[in-house]
């Protein structure tokens, strides 16, 4: 084989691995996707179907796990969702973890990304979110008025239209993770506009603020009654915390020798 037939031989088999193992990526990809399943017309009910491979991670509720490692996405806007499917998908933000769960052949296609990001939505959201210190209060609002609520929201609501994410009762150590990725260009995917303007925040002022944000509470008709767990899903293999097994009978005490009397004192 010569040197160019091998380079051509090489070349085609990584090319068509590729093709075997990838789907459509970049940002563009992902932005075909978003306007696609922004236009379509989701089904909840099937969302709920779609859901079911989420729950392995996300559980039924959707809600945060306490250490930050799973984000709240119960009560997210949906627009906000397909745009995060979609953009995970194509690789435009990293989520190793989440990654194969968004093949076409397990999520299904823009219809599917427009259902499931429907359920999801309408989730009712966790009444028990976990808060950063506490320090900093005062000017965690002062900042989050002037440098997010602009487009977040005054509550950190979010706004559907331009995709801005609800951030109202997110986990605090999510929020932390996320601010970080967004300045620093590990997640591709950001805001321009968001990553300058955060770009001069001191550490004291990040911690500040997204104390501040991971308490704003949502509105109460958002928020999940205390004890609901999601009824969707009855068979979900919750895991409880295995009952403590018996305790085996103490083995009895030998009895004390009743004292010499002289030790008595
Ligand atoms: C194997 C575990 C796993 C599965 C399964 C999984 N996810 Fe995730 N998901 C994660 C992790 C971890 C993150 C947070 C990643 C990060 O820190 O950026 C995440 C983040 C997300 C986000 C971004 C939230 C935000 O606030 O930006 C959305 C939306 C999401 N998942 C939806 C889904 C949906 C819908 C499904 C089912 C089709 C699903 N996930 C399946 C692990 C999983
Ligand atoms: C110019 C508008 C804008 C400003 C100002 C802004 N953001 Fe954002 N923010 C966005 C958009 C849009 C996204 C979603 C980007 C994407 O599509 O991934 C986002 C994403 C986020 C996320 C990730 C949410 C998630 O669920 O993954 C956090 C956290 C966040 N912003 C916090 C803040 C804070 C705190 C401030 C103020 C210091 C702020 N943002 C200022 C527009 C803005």
């Amino acid at each position: 084989m010569g040197f160019k037939q091998g380079i051509k031989s090489i070349l085609f088999s990584v090319l068509s691995v590729n093709a075997c193992y990838l789907f459509a990526q970049g940002p563009e990809e992902a932005a075909r996707e978003v306007e696609k399943a922004l236009h379509l017309t989701p089904s909840v009910e099937n969302g709920k179907k779609v859901y079911m491979i989420c729950t392995v991670c996300h559980r039924p509720e959707g809600w945060a796990s306490p250490d930050g490692m799973y984000p709240q996405i119960a009560g997210q806007q949906a627009s906000v969702l397909i745009k995060q499917l979609a953009d995970i998908r194509a690789r435009n933000r990293d989520n190793p973890t989440m990654l194969p769960f968004t093949s076409p052949r397990l999520l299904g296609g823009a219809q599917e990304i427009a259902d499931v990001a429907a359920y999801i939505s309408q989730l009712p959201m966790s009444p028990n979110t976990t808060v950063g210190p506490g320090y900093e209060l005062a000017l965690g609002e002062r900042l989050y008025k002037e440098e997010c609520a602009e487009c977040h929201g005054q509550q950190g609501e979010g706004d559907k239209k331009d995709h801005i994410p609800l951030i109202q009762g997110q986990n605090y150590n999510y929020l932390i993770r996320q601010f970080d990725w967004i300045r620093s260009g590990k997640r591709r995917n950001a805001d321009t506009k968001m990553v300058k303007q955060i770009q001069r925040f001191s550490p004291r002022e990040e911690f500040a603020v997204l104390d501040y944000v991971s308490r704003i509470k949502p509105p109460e008709q958002k928020v999940a009654k205390p004890g609901w767990l999601n009824p969707d899903f009855p068979n979900y293999a919750r895991m409880p915390t295995p009952p403590m097994p018996a305790m085996p009978p103490m083995p009895a005490m030998p009895q004390m020798p009743s004292m010499p009397p002289q030790m008595v004192r």
